[in-house]
């Protein structure tokens, strides 16, 4: 039978299992039976490619030492969500805005102003955290001191929001100029961040589950969105307890709307907008 033609293997109930626990063990992301079908196929395609009949065999190989290391960095990418947009959550990023704003305006600034977006798949979530504050500082004609600092799990996403090109689709939320003030059209018709912008952010690799290991800088904002939605209750809220440490005093953490509806920390104050969900380190 001609190979791309043959069946997929099917996960057994044991399978599934076994998957499912490495995924959520490593990534805190649980899946739900309904998404059986596509663990299922991103598994089956990754093992065709790899040559692979026996999912047994190839779970050995993943759990397996240093090539297994390698091999699971391929496909934790095909297993996470990824989808994202530039200023996807307006009132959130708009809020980042107005808080600069009020600290320029105080004359409250720290030396410098510094943000993390945790879980930045393609980039799109930073470049537009890097659009509002870059654009606080022109505006008050202040030196930028500034560095969004954006990490996550999948290395081929952050790869792609390094180039930092995007397609016209993909700058169909943003204000026409945003899109003038940010970006240049490339000769294939594709929009490229400014180089300036860019450089303003660091990507790196980064498991939310060992915060530990994260960037070291203490942050103004620390912006984490649709990602602890994949997560149980319980790790969620040890994921906010963790970045709470990683806030300057007086720093503000802002979750998605609706993503944590049970957390509570003796040194963060939930801010009363309706709009958005944040809180700021006492
Ligand atoms: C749905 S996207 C959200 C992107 C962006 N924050 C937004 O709201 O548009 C979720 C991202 O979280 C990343 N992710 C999943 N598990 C992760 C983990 N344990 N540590 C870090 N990033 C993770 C995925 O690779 C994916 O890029």
């Amino acid at each position: 039978m001609v190979w791309s033609l043959r069946a997929l293997p099917e996960l057994s109930d044991q399978q599934f299992a076994q998957w499912s626990k490495l995924l959520e063990e490593r990534t805190g992301i649980q899946l739900a039976e309904r998404q059986r079908a596509f663990l299922q196929t991103q598994i089956a395609i990754r093992m065709r490619e790899l040559g692979y009949e026996d999912c047994g065999r190839y779970l050995e190989e993943v759990m397996r030492g240093v090539e297994g290391v390698v091999e699971w960095s391929m496909l934790v990418d095909r297993l996470v969500v990824k989808e994202t947009s530039f200023f996807r959550h307006r009132p959130s990023v708009e809020y980042v805005r107005d808080l600069l704003q009020q600290r320029i305006n105080n004359r409250s600034l720290s030396q410098s102003f510094d943000v993390w977006s945790v879980g930045c798949a393609t980039g799109e979530e930073p470049y537009s955290l890097a659009m509002v504050v870059n654009d606080c500082f022109e505006l008050a004609v202040l030196e930028p001191y500034y560095g969004i600092t954006a990490t996550d799990i999948s290395k081929p996403a952050l790869s792609r929001a390094r180039k930092g090109e995007f397609p016209a689709r993909k700058l169909e939320s943003m204000k026409p100029q945003e899109r003038q003030r940010y970006f240049r059209t490339t000769e294939d018709g594709c929009y490229r961040i400014n180089a300036e912008l860019r450089d303003r952010v660091c990507f790196s690799q980064g498991n939310v589950l060992q915060i530990a290991d994260m960037p070291v800088v203490k942050m103004d904002v620390i912006f984490c969105q649709n990602l602890l939605i994949y997560f149980r209750r319980w790790r969620r809220r040890e994921v906010l307890n963790g970045f709470v440490e990683r806030l300057k005093p007086g720093g503000t953490l802002v979750i998605g709307l609706g993503e944590v509806v049970d957390w509570e920390h003796q040194h963060m104050q939930r801010v009363r907008d309706n709009h958005i969900q944040a809180y700021v380190r006492c």
